[in-house]
Formats: structure tokens, C-alpha cells, sequence
């Protein structure tokens, strides 16, 4: 098994600055040290530099960087394309801005591959935007509108395999615009905010999504937003929301995704080392990327999905 690393320091996604520092955090973290005691082949690619672009006027003029959006969103579907045959691309953020890029490029994948691809989304946020109805104009708010095939993308790469709306899963909501709100119960995605998964506790859900990608035979991109995490537990992200996923959660929903042997893919995004107090949330995030990559305590008979 191995895993690729690329680097994505892009900070394009929203006005704060800081993310294009979490590669290297996550190198300084010891991420390839800790992947490769697990026994992986460990690759870094190095960062990738976004391509040229000129957006078009249609955009509209509150939306942040857009330049440079286009360019990253096509520079990073293709490296997610390279990497994806080779191995289990881990992609090191920078901010979640860099998933309209990843996905794009997995979702190609799985069409050349003729297999479905399934998203699950662990964040505060549901990130379904449009350039059109996002109020603070910061892209990083948009992903999963843009993968799904949301229109109002004017000069993005074209969304030819999207998403559909029944293979993402969302988990870890508490922070959700009122447009994105009443977008989303129009589909019919997935998503558990943080009161249902008081109420069913974060195996249960889970679990029925992973059967479901297992049984179509899907791959499956996973994108990790710190702000998933409590931020008593992950304090470098811009967008703190209380009440989030406590450390066990978190890890366990890594072990299970691990023991399902499903995952294709992984962003590790919003890290902001600016933010940081010692290192600690680059650690946290190293540590969730190791238990998704097989660190385990003891060895449990592996669970079927299918
Ligand atoms: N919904 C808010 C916005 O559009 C926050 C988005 C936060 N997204 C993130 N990837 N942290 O501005
Ligand atoms: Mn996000
Ligand atoms: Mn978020
Ligand atoms: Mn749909």
C-alpha cells in the first residue's frame, strides 16, 4: 500500500491567511515518519503550484481570488487524476477550497474506472455554496456545490462526472448558512449534525454509509476539515465552532473508515499554523491521517461491509 503526499498551500479559499503553511506543518508534524511506521510505502510529491487562469466577468465581484480559485481547482484535479492510480493520495491543505480541485479529480478517476465515487464530509460546515449565493464570497464555502454540479461556477474547469447527491455523506454540522440550508433538503444527501450524532452516537451513521459504498463497489474520497474537531481539542482553524467532534469520535470514525479498506483518497484541510498553540493540531491531524492509515491498539478481526 502506499501513499502519495501532495501538497496543496493554497490559501485562496477564504480572505484569512495562514493555511499555505500546513504543508510544511505537516511535514515538521512527522506525517511520512508516521505513515511509514505503519509498514506504507511512503511517497512526498512536494507541493503543487496552481495553473494561470483569468476568471470571467460573470463571476460575481464579491467572490475572493477567483484567478487563482480557477487555477488551483484545475491544477489539483489533475494532480488528484496522477496520484490516484499510484496509490492512496493524501492531500496536505491549505484551505477546503482545495476539494473543488481533489474531488473533481477523483470523480474523474472512479468514471475511468467505471466505479461510483462516494464522498463523506466531516465538518462543521456543508460547504454547498454557489459563487452566487455564498454571502462571504470565500470559496472554501463552496466544494460540494461545485462537485455536485451546482451551476454559477462561470470559468472552472466543467463538473463532467458530478457527484451525486446520495453518495456524500455529511457529518459533524453545526455552522449551516440559511441558502445552503434550503439547497441541501432539496437533495438528498446525507447529513447528521452534531445533535443527531449526540442522539445516535458517530458509529451507527457511519457505518450504514460505508455498507452503502462497499456494496456499489464505490471509491471513496474522505475530506477532513479541522473544524470538525472541537477547537478545545484542534485550535488552528479560522473557523472555530463549539461543540465539535471530541478526540475519540474523531478517531474512531478514522479507525472504522481504515477497517472498511474503502478509502481511495484524503484531504487534510483549513489547518491554519498560524493559529496554532506548539504544533498541536498539526498533531492531532497527523494522528487521524495514521489511524485512517491502519494505527491501531490491537488488531480486531477485520469487519465486512458488503
Ligand atoms: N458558510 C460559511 C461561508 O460560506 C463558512 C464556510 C466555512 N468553510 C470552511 N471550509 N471552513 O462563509
Ligand atoms: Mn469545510
Ligand atoms: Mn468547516
Ligand atoms: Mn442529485
Amino acid at each position: 500500500n502506499t501513499c502519495i503526499l501532495v501538497g496543496a498551500p493554497m490559501d485562496s479559499g477564504k480572505r484569512r491567511q495562514g493555511c499555505r503553511m500546513g504543508p510544511d506543518a505537516y511535514r515538521v508534524a512527522g506525517i511520512a515518519e508516521a505513515l511509514g511506521d505503519l509498514g506504507l510505502e511512503v511517497r512526498d510529491t512536494g507541493n503543487v503550484s496552481p495553473d494561470a487562469a483569468t476568471a470571467p466577468q460573470e463571476l460575481p465581484n464579491h467572490v475572493f481570488a477567483p484567478d487563482e480559485m480557477i487555477g488551483w481547482t484545475s491544477a489539483l484535479a489533475r494532480a488528484a487524476e496522477e496520484a490516484l492510480p499510484q496509490g492512496i493520495p493524501i492531500f496536505l491543505g491549505g484551505d477546503h477550497a482545495l476539494a473543488l480541485g481533489t474531488v473533481l479529480g477523483a470523480a474523474r478517476h472512479a468514471a475511468s474506472q467505471d466505479r461510483p465515487l462516494f464522498v463523506l464530509w466531516l465538518d462543521a460546515h456543508t460547504d454547498y455554496h454557489t459563487p452566487q449565493s455564498t454571502e462571504s464570497g470565500n470559496l472554501h464555502g463552496s466544494p460540494l456545490g461545485y462537485v455536485t454540479g451546482r451551476d454559477g461556477f462561470h470559468g472552472f474547469p466543467e463538473v463532467t462526472h458530478p457527484v451525486p447527491h446520495e453518495n456524500i455523506c455529511l457529518m459533524g454540522l453545526r455552522s449551516v448558512d440559511p441558502a445552503e440550508r434550503d439547497d441541501l433538503q432539496q437533495t438528498n444527501i446525507r447529513y447528521h449534525d452534531m445533535r443527531s450524532i449526540d442522539e445516535t452516537g458517530i458509529a451507527r451513521p457511519l457505518e450504514t454509509f460505508l455498507r452503502d459504498v462497499a456494496a456499489a463497489n464505490g471509491m471513496l474520497h474522505v475530506s477532513l476539515d479541522v473544524d470538525f474537531l472541537d477547537p478545545g481539542i484542534a485550535p488552528a482553524v479560522g473557523t472555530t465552532v463549539p461543540g465539535g467532534a471530541t478526540m475519540r469520535e474523531a478517531h474512531l470514525v478514522m479507525e472504522m473508515i481504515c477497517d472498511s479498506g474503502l478509502m481511495t483518497s484524503l484531504d487534510l484541510v483549513e489547518l491554519n499554523p498560524f493559529l496554532d498553540d506548539r504544533g498541536r493540531t498539526a498533531q492531532v491531524m497527523v494522528d487521524l491521517a495514521a489511524s485512517a492509515m491502519g494505527r491501531r491498539v490491537f488488531d480486531r478481526p477485520t469487519r465486512a461491509y458488503s
